[in-house]
């Protein structure tokens, strides 16, 4: 039996309840919830049947290339038939822009629906002018209704579906106005149920709310297999697609990219270009190796401590953890006895990046404290490791991967923890392994 109910769900993170709140108990956003409808039981529901897990079979190879080495690797190494993948970011971030790139390479699989909820045919065209798209297998279609989308669907028969943007589909048979987290997910839904029946790929593009989540969101995240976010800073060219979610792959893989005049450029050698500016013997200016799901990533950490003019001093924390931070400052402090109490600290990844990871932890710490002692450190040398509470540095993971690309870039030593020291000979580097965070500051100052 089918049966509608009403219920009140939270326009921010989804949360529902049977009467309407001012605050929601979940997310903390205040005014937040509208009436949505919900269907509940489901008829003509056919039960599976239980299968050994021997007795299945699957298939290796039902991963298609998108002729975009960075997207292929950032979705575990090409696109996989019948997935759903989101692509989320801010507007203006890209997320078209990329998506039309790739259809150049995923036409090979046959005809491609292209969903514009948000441009008009003639944009759509201009753009892939631009970025030299022309091939008579991309079909456009300018619609927002979900019922218009499937019979589309059905007549055309596409091999790739694409949703630009999830947020802009509706389906009338729910109240609520599009992009309402009742709408995003029943179409999301329907549209995954279609691509799973038919075996096609199917792209959802969708928008990022200012507080960081795609909008109408984690209802989102759940259903689809891949989450992918866009993710740059409007004054610079560079961009990441980085994998939060993936059903078919790592997750924390990125692609890196540069914003050009012809659309998206894939950038091969990201490590070079995230160090390409950095100035010599200035200090405050650390080099680490981070690693990004399978890829080592060269960056550098700046820091700069001035004297507070102000009683609460500032701390600033741009691409690393704020609280991270202070918790290395605490270290300083205490163990090193750099007096920071009534400095102004402000701590920056260059070019734009998030790093994540406790494996800087030394780098952020050296950036401040060669910024507070105003000496440089050595620009041949790198350094990676995480730090503990009393100071100790202690091993991270794959120090070999990290050691060999910042090899390849050039650099002549590492200072890295004691465990992760004993690698073997064979690069043309010096690795110095050190025990705690103040013999690691003592070396890298000379
Ligand atoms: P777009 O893909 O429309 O962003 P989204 O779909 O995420 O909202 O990208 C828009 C921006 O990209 C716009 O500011 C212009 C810029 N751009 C280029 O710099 N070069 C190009 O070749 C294209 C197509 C866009
Ligand atoms: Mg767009």
């Amino acid at each position: 039996m089918q049966k509608t109910k009403v219920v009140y769900q939270c326009q921010s993170c989804g949360h529902s309840t049977p009467k309407w709140l001012g605050k929601c108990p979940d997310c903390g956003e205040w005014n937040s919830f509208a009436e949505e409808q919900r269907i509940t039981g489901l008829k003509g529901r056919k039960t599976a049947q239980p299968v050994a897990l021997t007795e299945i079979t699957a298939s290796q190879d039902s991963r298609f290339s998108t002729g975009i080495g960075e997207l292929d690797r950032t979705l575990g190494g090409g696109v996989v038939m019948g997935s759903v993948v989101l692509i989320g970011g801010d507007p203006g971030i890209g997320k078209s822009t990329l998506v039309l790139q790739s259809l150049n390479g995923l036409t090979g699989l046959g005809k491609v629906l292209y969903v514009s909820g948000e441009e008009s045919p003639e944009q759509v065209k201009l753009r892939a002018e631009r970025l030299s798209i022309r091939s008579d297998e991309i079909i456009l279609l300018p619609e927002t209704s979900l019922e218009g989308i499937v019979s589309a669907f059905r007549k055309i028969n596409p091999r790739v579906i694409v949703i630009d943007s999830i947020q802009t589909i509706f389906t009338p048979d729910l109240p609520s106005a599009p992009g309402s987290v009742g709408q995003i997910r029943e179409c999301a839904t329907k549209l995954m149920f279609l691509a799973k029946k038919y075996s096609v790929p199917l792209f959802l593009i969708g928008h990022v709310t200012k507080e960081g989540a795609i909008a109408g969101p984690k209802v989102l995240e759940h259903i689809v297999d891949t989450v992918l976010y866009f993710e740059g800073d409007k004054g610079n060219p560079f961009r990441i697609l980085r994998a939060v979610k993936n059903r078919f792959g790592s997750t924390n893989e990125i692609g890196v990219f540069e914003m050009m005049e012809s659309g998206l450029k894939e950038v091969d050698n990201p490590s070079r270009l995230f160090i390409s500016e950095r100035p010599v013997n200035v200090p405050g200016s650390v080099v680490t190796v981070s690693l990004e799901g399978t890829r080592p990533l060269l960056v550098e950490i700046q820091a700069l401590v001035t004297t507070s003019s102000f009683g609460v001093p500032r701390r600033t924390a741009l691409g690393v953890d704020y609280n991270r931070v202070n918790l290395l400052m605490a270290v300083l402090d205490k163990r090193l006895g750099m007096r920071l109490g009534g400095m102004d600290v402000y701590v920056n990844v260059v070019g734009g990046l998030k790093v994540d990871e406790p494996a800087i932890d030394i780098a952020i710490m050296a950036a401040v404290a060669s910024s507070f002692r105003n000496r440089p450190v050595d620009t041949a040398t790198f350094t990676f490791g995480e730090a503990g509470l009393s100071g100790e540095l202690r091993a991270v993971s794959q120090a070999e991967t990290r050691i060999t690309e910042a090899a390849k870039l050039g650099f002549r030593k590492g200072i890295v923890p004691a465990g992760n020291a004993d690698i073997p000979g064979r690069h043309n580097i010096e690795i110095t392994g050190v025990k705690n965070v103040e013999e690691a500051v003592e070396i890298l100052f000379y």
